[in-house]
């Protein structure tokens, strides 16, 4: 054989080489995605190279238009910085007047439930301001942050995390801070004004935080984005943060034994929690969970289940930038997962974070909470009950 054919030879070698593992890479990237997106095996038909893949859910829509603001190769090719490109469009900026172009770019926008329009009407607005603020909670850097989801009638559920599993702590090297997160619960959805009363808690407790968003649902995203904003700005020395809701119980001193036992090198990226993997959006109407195909498409990247998590505070600050670059999602565990995934993270299940329960018969057996670290759904009798009798201190399990 001539040198020539067998150059030749090589090079066509080298190509199906190319071919094959190609195919392979799509054939399991499509198996790991959720069964009931369109996963079926995608053969190439024109160059396949092609990347760019136009969807048709709003949501997937215009995330791809932020992820070109923010792709430092686009803003090159059109001779501009990654600023510019961001300021040249008024369309991805703050703006919290109602969205004038969705209802003509979601199909079947007027039939949608009133609060998927107010969701996609308000999607571009994050910006909202801090009417109760803790500004020197993290005084004394934090060796753990215990931040809670609550709604302002929820008096009784936040005085029974403070008399148990949500005391603060200032001991040695150990100083454990609590903050609950709260939104406006408005006259428009028939809410009584317990403004005065949660003025009186704000100023016995000091452990307030309050936006002037609609505390919904929908906007448990915003929550969160803003309490990582908090936590940039506020209480950025933080070491590990918990953030969870208020009907879990959490086993505190599990939780502080664990992140002491943490090397450096894990406790920089640590995110755990009761990890759901290839999951995707719901299309039964009737689920709280519901997102309409017109919406979003495709699958759920794996998320820690909003009940409850622990990641480090290096991880909150990498995750505010990320926040930027990810557009409002309605659901708010989702779109930590989102997050995380822009970040090329996962969290990491472990099997202490109980959100769907223990077994029904252990639920009275105080031993069964000894080696946990969050339990949902507790009540406030409850949670005070249990946390009482893992202080016992003739407990022998
Ligand atoms: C890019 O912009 C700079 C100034 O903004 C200009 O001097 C330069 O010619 C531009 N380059 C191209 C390729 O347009
Ligand atoms: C904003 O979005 C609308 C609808 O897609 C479009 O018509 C308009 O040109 C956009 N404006 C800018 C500045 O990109
Ligand atoms: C957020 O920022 C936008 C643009 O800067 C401003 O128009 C709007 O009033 C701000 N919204 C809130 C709720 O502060
Ligand atoms: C979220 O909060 C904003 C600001 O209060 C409000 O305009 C919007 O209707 C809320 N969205 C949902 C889905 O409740
Ligand atoms: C977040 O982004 C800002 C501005 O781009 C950058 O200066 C900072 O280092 C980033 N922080 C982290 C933790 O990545």
């Amino acid at each position: 054989m001539s040198v020539g054919r067998r150059r030749l030879k090589l090079l066509g070698i080298l190509m199906m080489v190319n071919f094959f593992i190609y195919v392979i890479v799509e054939v399991s990237r499509n198996s790991g995605q959720e069964k009931n997106s369109k996963s079926h095996v995608i053969v190439p038909k024109s160059s396949f190279w092609r990347k760019h893949i136009p969807h048709k859910a709003y949501w997937n829509k215009q995330q791809q238009k932020l992820e070109r603001l923010y792709n430092p190769i686009f803003a090159l090719l059109s001779n501009i910085t990654v600023e510019e490109s961001l300021s040249s469009n008024i369309n991805f900026t703050n703006s919290c007047d109602p969205d004038p172009f969705v209802a003509s770019q979601v199909s079947g926008f007027e039939d949608l439930p009133d609060r998927f329009k107010d969701f996609l009407l308000y999607l571009k607005c994050k910006n909202y301001s801090l009417l109760v603020d803790q500004p020197h909670k993290c005084k004394h850097k934090p060796f753990l942050l215990l931040a809670i989801k609550s709604l302002i009638p929820h008096f009784d559920r936040r005085q029974a995390i403070r008399q148990s599993w949500g005391k603060e702590i200032k001991s040695g090297d150990t100083t454990v801070v609590r903050v609950f997160l709260l939104g406006q619960t408005s006259p428009e959805d028939n809410y009584p004004d317990l403004t005065d009363m949660l003025k009186f808690e704000s100023e016995t407790h000091q452990d307030i935080l309050l936006w002037n968003y609609r505390d919904t649902f929908f906007n448990l995203t915003l929550k969160e984005v803003l309490f990582l904003k908090w936590v940039s700005n506020t209480c950025s020395g933080a070491q590990f943060i918990f953030k969870g809701d208020d009907d879990v119980f959490v086993n505190t001193h599990q939780i502080l034994d664990y992140l002491k036992s943490l090397t450096k090198d894990k406790a920089k990226d640590l995110f755990i929690g009761d990890v759901i993997q290839h999951a995707g959006p719901h299309r039964d109407k009737k689920l709280k969970y519901y997102i309409p195909e017109s919406i979003y498409e495709g699958s759920y990247p794996p998320y820690a289940g909003g009940g409850g998590f622990l990641y480090s505070g290096d991880l909150a600050l990498r995750l505010t930038n990320a926040s930027d670059q990810v557009l409002l999602y309605p659901i708010d565990d989702v779109y930590t997962g989102m997050c995380l995934q822009k970040l090329g993270l996962a969290p990491e299940k472990h099997k202490g974070f109980r959100t769907f329960d223990i077994d029904e018969k252990q639920r009275n057996n105080i031993c069964s909470y000894t080696n946990l670290m969050l339990v949902h759904s507790r009540k406030p009798q409850e949670m005070i009950k249990i946390w009482t009798n893992l202080q016992d201190p003739n407990l022998s399990c």
